[in-house]
């Protein structure tokens, strides 16, 4: 029997994985998240009770619990970790923390215990940033030049998964995925913010020029990618996952006015965020040729979906608008 400890399952990615698996695996799964401001449990209100899943309250940095933990289970699949870019420029230490000693414990846990298969979720943002017209993308071979302390911190993490691989023998794979979007995302990031504000007539904020571009991946086609590596994929691997949708941040803001029916005046340019990186593209072709994975749902489908999600869960999206995301934006933005 295959028994998952997920990290950070209450958060976008993990909890939209925990509902992919337990709908299209038989697989158990063990959830460790501490609930930070990101993780919430509401999220997964439809699988509690349920005989194969299984929530613990916890810190990843937590050696004792993890080892215990540990003990239960025969893979990890990683995702617990600090995940905003504009959040680690203004409170970098947490980022490594969580990203960089958190996963050294869940490492040090998983060898001590023979894991079968430690997956870890990491990022494109690893490899610095594409100019915009220049049409390369990254893959496997590419290079890391992390800018931010968010991309700083997941390349650390990474270069550790496989310094325990090389140094201790654990069985782990790594996915390296572009921007995600799909239902529960939390509102800070732009499409679940700027369909909240459009839906409000309240101002999109588009950093710069608005033409930074970013891949966008539907998050079911991620799940579906990440299962196939703990699968099929070769351990000690790395697989990049990318969704086929290069958009830039206007033609973000354009889709969801045009699909809430809404004027491109609420469109406003702000201050770039610092060290901006200009493009990120994915070239999946690994994944696809050995694995034979492909991203299913175009953007086109995927953004309705999305759109229509947060339309029909304003009270969630609301919730959180009002609670933790204020401090945040206030602190940001002075108080608006
Ligand atoms: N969202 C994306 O577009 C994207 C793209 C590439 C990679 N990733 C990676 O995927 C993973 C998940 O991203 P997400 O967008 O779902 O993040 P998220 O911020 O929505 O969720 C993170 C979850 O981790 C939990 N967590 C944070 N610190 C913890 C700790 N110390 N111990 C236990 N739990 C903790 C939070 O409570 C939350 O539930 C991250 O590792 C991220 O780097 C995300």
């Amino acid at each position: 029997m295959t028994k998952i400890l997920v990290t950070g399952g209450a958060g976008f990615i993990g909890a939209n994985f925990i509902h992919w698996v337990l709908k299209n695996r038989d697989w158990e799964i063990l959830n460790l998240d501490k609930l930070t401001y990101a993780g919430n449990l509401e999220n997964l209100k439809a699988v509690e009770g349920g005989s194969r899943y299984e929530f613990i309250q916890g810190d990843i940095c937590d050696g004792p619990l993890v080892n215990d933990l540990m003990r239960k289970v025969t893979h990890v699949v990683h995702f617990a970790a600090e995940s905003h870019v504009d959040r680690s420029v203004l409170e970098p230490a947490v980022f490594v923390e969580t990203n960089v000693l958190g996963t050294q414990v869940l490492l040090q846990a998983a060898s001590k215990n023979k894991i079968k298969r430690f997956h870890h979720v990491s990022t494109d943002e690893v490899f610095g940033a594409l100019e915009l017209s220049d049409g390369k993308k990254f893959n496997e071979e590419t290079p890391y030049n992390p800018h931010s302390p968010y991309s700083a911190s997941k390349a650390s993490s990474d270069h550790l998964v496989r310094a325990y691989g090389d140094t201790f023998g654990l069985e782990y794979t790594m996915t390296n995925c572009s921007n995600n979007y799909g239902p529960y995302q939390f509102p800070e990031k732009i499409i679940p913010l700027f369909v909240a504000n459009a839906r409000e007539n309240k101002p999109l904020p588009i950093y710069g020029d608005g033409k930074a571009v970013r891949d966008y991946l539907y998050v079911d086609d991620h799940c579906e990618a990440i299962a196939l590596v703990i699968e099929k994929g070769k351990p000690q691997e790395t697989y990049c996952v990318g969704g086929d949708s290069e958009k830039n941040s206007i033609e973000i803001a354009e889709t969801i006015l045009e699909a809430l029916g809404k004027t491109r005046n609420l469109m406003t340019f702000v201050k770039d965020r610092p060290g901006h990186d200009r493009r990120y593209a994915i070239d999946h072709s690994k994944i696809t040729k050995e694995l034979g994975w492909k991203p299913r749902v175009t953007f086109e489908e995927g953004i309705a979906k999305t759109i229509r999600w947060n339309i029909d869960n304003m009270a969630w999206v609301e919730n959180i608008l009002n609670g933790e995301y204020q401090k945040y934006y206030k602190k940001q933005y002075g108080g608006k």
